[in-house]
């Protein structure tokens, strides 16, 4: 198949591109705004093999139409969107225009040259505070805190009413639980712009020096020992997870899906700092500091559909993720 990646240079997008490459062609259309061009000749480094890259926006429909008719596409995974929560409470028209309005302009396009595959990349956020873990996918949606969650919610919401009004459509709506880690070749990874918000960029950068201490957002938590408690999926099995959900679109022709894609543990802010230290022998810094507001105590799923349905499931460990993280700071610090 030929399958167009929206926001394909992009952290959980690149990972995506290695696997696609395995046994499809891939076109990219990434506007830059959080990664780089050099990107492209690193997963030509991992597989051998080239992307077709557009660099552009996503909201240009213009661009999106010469696309789709230049290249036949089969299906679209849509990955452009922008993802830090604090930045989209104080910036909520940038992250609806680029989080909604560009997947509608997409659907328009798709429509237009009758392409009706679409894997859309959600994410546990549209859970907002769960009655209960682990969380499957009939659990109740909605109750979001920010612009970024409730985007997210609202894309679903348009899945469904498009699938509802020409069920010719074949959708996944996949809600990624915590992607961490990176790539074992350590060419590619996660690499946020300035202080990280998230717990493994900032735990990559305490070990490699470039922060002083990591702050652990509440002891007092309901939960094993405190601290908060999250589903880690590394990046490889959740890249994985969309080439599942490609092959149940092509086997299904049409139909709307939901995945939870997890591991189905949940490990503790402190199990993470030491699974970190352990497998890279490396003394992580920390404190303990008030709660941030609006964190959970716990969040993790139940991924039993997924296994079930696409024969996915989750095989890599909190080891492999810390020694992948960090292996991939380490890389780009020789380079
Ligand atoms: P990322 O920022 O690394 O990748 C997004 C890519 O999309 C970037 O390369 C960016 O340049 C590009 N992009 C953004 N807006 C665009 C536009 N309008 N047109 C073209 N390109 C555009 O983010 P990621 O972590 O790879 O996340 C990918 C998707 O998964 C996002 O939709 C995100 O909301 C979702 N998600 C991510 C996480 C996570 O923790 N990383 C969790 C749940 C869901
Ligand atoms: C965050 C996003 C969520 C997104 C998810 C995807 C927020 C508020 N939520 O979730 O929308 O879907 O990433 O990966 O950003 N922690 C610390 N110290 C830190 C950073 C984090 O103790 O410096 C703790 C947090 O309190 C939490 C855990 O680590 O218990 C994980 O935090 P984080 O990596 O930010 O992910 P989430 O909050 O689960």
């Amino acid at each position: 198949m030929k399958i167009l990646v929206t926001g394909g240079l992009g952290y959980i997008g690149s990972h995506t591109c290695v696997e696609l490459l395995k046994d499809n062609e891939v076109v990219v259309l990434d506007n830059l705004s959080n990664s780089k061009e050099e990107v492209k000749d690193k997963i030509k480094q991992i597989t051998g093999k080239d992307i077709k890259l557009y660099i552009g926006n996503m909201i240009d429909e213009n661009l999106l139409d010469k696309i789709f008719t230049e290249e036949k596409i089969d299906a679209v995974i849509d990955f452009a969107a922008y993802k830090a929560v604090g930045e989209s409470v104080k910036k909520p028209v940038e992250y609806y225009t680029n989080n909604i309005s560009t997947v509608l302009v997409l659907l328009k396009v798709m429509k237009k040259h009758d392409v009706k595959k679409l894997v859309f990349s959600s994410s546990a956020t549209v859970y907002g505070q769960p009655d209960h873990v682990p969380i499957k996918e009939t659990d109740k949606t909605g109750g979001t805190t920010n612009p970024y969650g409730t985007s997210k919610l609202f894309v679903e919401q348009i899945l469904k009413d498009l699938y509802q009004s020409d069920n010719s459509w074949d959708i996944a709506i996949l809600r990624y639980f915590n992607p961490i880690g990176a790539h074992e070749s350590g060419l590619i990874g996660e690499e946020p712009n300035g202080i990280p918000a998230n717990l493994m960029p900032y735990i990559v950068k305490v070990a490699s020096n470039e922060l002083e201490c990591l702050s652990v957002f509440g002891n007092d938590y309901p939960t094993k020992d405190g601290t908060g408690v999250r589903d880690y999926i590394h990046v490889v099995d959740l890249a994985k997870g969309h080439i599942k959900a490609l092959e149940k679109l092509e086997k299904e022709q049409s139909g709307l899906y939901i995945y939870n894609l997890g591991t189905g543990i949940g490990y503790s802010v402190l199990d993470i700092v030491k699974a970190f230290e352990k497998v890279n022998n490396i003394k992580v810094n920390y404190k303990i500091a008030p709660r941030r507001p609006g964190d959970i105590a716990e969040c993790y799923s139940d991924p039993t559909k997924a296994k079930e349905e696409l024969g996915w499931q989750a095989t890599k460990t909190i080891e492999d993720m810390c020694k992948d993280a960090y292996n991939y700071i380490v890389k780009s610090k020789e380079n």
